[in-house]
């Protein structure tokens, strides 16, 4: 079986941050959303993936996640030449799938639990789809699966604006190859009335073929880190889940570290004290702070004399002084966040979209 994981879309829900950087490569829990997706496919023994990618995507991914080798894998990297919707990432993906029962996982969802036993049964399975299906109260959000008295799936739609349950489908797909008619002849796939080429009327045109599709329910934890409360809850549970105690870097003895915290390479904890779940990336230094549960800080950051709690730093954030506790949040890319006035007076130099919160 070969898997699929794309990284385009806009991105809009997670603006500002997303104007710089594709929302796949943001921290959960230090790690990068999409390796999530890509670890669940190779433990569930896929090695062979297809990574599609928007225009201007492709430099920044191969640079970061290579050619697989580092895990084991092989990735090709296939163009998607605009973000026209999830059928259209199976469409563009033919070649690379052709003649294989492939997986199709969205690079911004998280199947904590794995897929080792969903994949095995596609696998050996005779039908030629399968979606999985879990409970979630804003299915209104989702895809969702109907059904005709005996249980069985009669259509599947997206998005709609009154679902008669409240059960959904997350974004993980299982397809043959019979899937690539629906790109051929009169009868191929039209976009919606939104203009994407919808996922479920890809499953429903198989559907009207006759080809057996069959619904499995998802037994485990499914995330979906897509916009700001989401993302922080996301990387709230997965540290509770994932955080060790595991420290590489230096802690002087003027400072504590309780509980479950990762303190990554070259990094140096000064006079503080860090209280887990909590992970720390690679040259961090943390001085005159408190580094509260749920907080995850990237690689190349900076906090002094600061009090961060259940919070997202990413990549070289500096964090300088401030006299309130910073929580709830998430800060980007090298952001600087510093308290140099002597009168409370705030100065600022923020993007489009940012939200400053006293
Ligand atoms: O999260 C589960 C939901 O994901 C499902 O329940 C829905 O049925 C499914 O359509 C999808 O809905 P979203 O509105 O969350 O999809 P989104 O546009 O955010 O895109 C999902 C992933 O696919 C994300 O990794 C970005 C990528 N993508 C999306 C589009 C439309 C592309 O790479 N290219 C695209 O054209």
């Amino acid at each position: 079986m070969k898997g699929l994981v794309p990284i385009g879309g806009r991105g809009t829900r997670m603006r500002p941050v997303t104007y710089s950087v594709n929302k796949h490569f943001i921290p959960v829990a230090n790690k990068m959303l999409v390796e999530y997706p890509i670890m669940t496919l190779i433990k569930a023994g896929i090695k062979e993936i297809g990574i599609t990618y928007n225009p201007g995507q492709l430099e920044y991914a191969k640079e970061v996640l290579g050619d697989g080798r580092k895990w084991g894998a092989k990735f090709w990297y296939i163009l998607q030449p605009e973000p026209k919707g999830l059928a259209n990432i199976v469409e563009v993906a033919e070649d690379f799938l052709k003649g294989s029962r492939f997986v199709f996982h969205l690079g911004d969802n998280i199947f904590v639990d794995g897929i080792d036993d969903l994949v095995e049964s596609f696998d050996k399975g005779d039908m030629e789809g399968m979606v999985t299906m879990v409970e979630h109260e804003e299915n209104v959000r989702m895809g969702v699966p109907y059904f005709d008295k005996k249980g069985r799936l009669l259509k599947y739609v997206e998005k709609p604006k009154k679902p008669p349950h409240k059960m959904a489908v997350p974004g993980l797909y299982f397809l043959s190859d019979s899937a690539f008619g629906a790109f051929r002849g009169r009868n191929r796939l039209r976009p919606s009335a939104r203009g994407e080429y919808e996922i479920p009327d890809l499953y429903q045109w198989m559907i009207d073929k006759g080809l057996r599709i069959e619904v499995r329910k998802y037994g485990g934890m499914w995330l979906d880190p897509g916009k700001f409360g989401d993302w922080l809850e996301s990387n709230q549970y997965l540290l509770d889940r994932l955080a060790e105690r595991k420290i590489l870097g230096k802690v002087d003895k003027d400072s504590r570290v309780e509980g479950r915290v990762e303190i990554g390479k070259r990094s140096r904890v000064i006079n503080s004290v860090i209280r887990g779940p909590v992970r720390i990336g690679d040259g961090v230094v943390v001085k005159d702070s408190f580094i509260g549960p749920y907080t995850s800080i990237y690689h190349g950051s900076k906090i002094v004399g600061c009090r961060v709690e259940n919070s997202v730093l990413m990549e070289g954030v500096e964090l300088d002084n401030m006299p309130k506790v910073i929580d709830n949040s998430i800060l980007g890319n090298n952001t600087l966040v510093k308290s140099v006035s002597q009168n409370g007076a705030l100065g600022m130099f923020l993007g489009e979209g940012s939200r400053v919160e006293w």
